[in-house]
């Protein structure tokens, strides 16, 4: 957090001597000696400011490499059922709503979409499904307790301070991200992933197959929120076909239909509704970042949550 609020005060001010070591913030080369006097400084002068954002911010993060992990998913599903409506539940800013209008590479496994400022490499290992085409969804939503405004200059760039300094390629596609998202909007509706989703859902089911994502925050929800959201899902599975993706670490989200509950490697995870069964399959391991896709899909024979199937 003290890093955080410290790279907040300097993309306020770049010009400051400690942003020389800050290699998304310089020109040129980043210094590599001792930054503590320039930090030691800047704590000094910005004493009370510090205190404050220490006393009032929490970490906040809308990671866009994360659209590299669910493209070949949506890819799968829109050969397999059609036109998706996609629900990205905790989407934070909702940039990863826009991971259509992104370009991707797949190493191997080409390329993809649309040439830009936000380019997305991504290693892969076993049979990715690489789709030949951007897959289609008829509307992209996004549902947050907390969400980021990107209009909110303020709010965006706490977002911008909690990507570390030195992964720079992390931090300009976010910066290009909110700027896409600035300039075409992000469908983005305040609420909570258990109790707002269900109406979400109904608005979207209206226009394709929903396809609900959602990627590190079924972590942030109690054992209990974990339980009630799957529960949510198989009553709405009752009246609908859908589909969730997730990409959660499982040990520390062992209610879910996960492979392995005591695993620590970040998992892809389908769970598809379909006439009300509920069926589940780790696709790979993956990079919290979406860096790179292990697939090795498996069927996930044990059943989290509330015990439908
Ligand atoms: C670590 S961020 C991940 C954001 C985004 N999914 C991504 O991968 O970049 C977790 C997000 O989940 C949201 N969140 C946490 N609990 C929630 C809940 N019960 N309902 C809706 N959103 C929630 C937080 O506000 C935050 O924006």
């Amino acid at each position: 957090m003290l890093f955080a609020c410290v790279h907040h005060l300097l993309l306020d001010e770049p010009e400051h001597p400690l942003a020389a070591w800050y290699p998304n913030l310089v020109v040129g080369t980043p210094r590599t000696d001792d930054p503590a006097p320039a930090l030691r400084q800047l704590c000094a002068e910005r004493r009370d400011e510090l205190a404050a954002l220490l006393a009032t911010r929490r970490t906040q993060t809308n990671e866009v490499g994360r659209s590299a992990l669910f493209v070949p998913v949506f890819g799968l599903l829109a050969d397999e059922i059609g036109p998706l409506a996609h629900l990205d539940v905790g989407t934070s800013a909702g940039l990863t709503l826009l991971l259509d209008r992104f370009h991707y590479t797949y190493e191997p496994g080409g390329t993809l979409g649309t040439p830009g400022p936000i380019r997305l490499t991504c290693g892969t290992r076993g049979a990715v499904p690489i789709p030949t085409e951007m897959p289609d969804a008829a509307a992209h939503v996004g549902l947050d307790e907390a969400p980021i405004d990107v209009g909110d200059d303020d709010a965006v760039r706490w977002l911008q301070a909690c990507v570390w300094p030195d992964q720079a390629d992390r931090f300009h596609r976010l910066r290009a991200a909110v700027d896409l998202a600035r300039s075409v909007g992000v469908d983005v509706r305040r609420g909570d992933a258990v109790t707002t989703t269900p109406h979400l859902v109904d608005e979207l089911a209206a226009v394709g197959h929903p396809v609900l994502t959602s990627s590190f925050v079924l972590t942030y929800l109690t054992s209990g929120a974990r339980r009630a959201f799957l529960a949510v899902l198989d009553d709405l599975a009752a009246e609908r076909d859908l589909t969730w993706v997730f990409v959660e670490i499982p040990a520390a989200v062992p209610e879910l239909p996960v492979l392995d509950a005591a695993s620590d490697q970040t998992a892809l995870v389908i769970v598809r509704w379909r006439s009300g069964q509920r069926r589940a399959q780790h696709l790979a391991e993956v990079h919290p970042h979406g860096y790179w896709i292990h697939w090795n899909r498996q069927e996930i024979a044990r059943q989290g949550g509330a015990g439908l199937v």
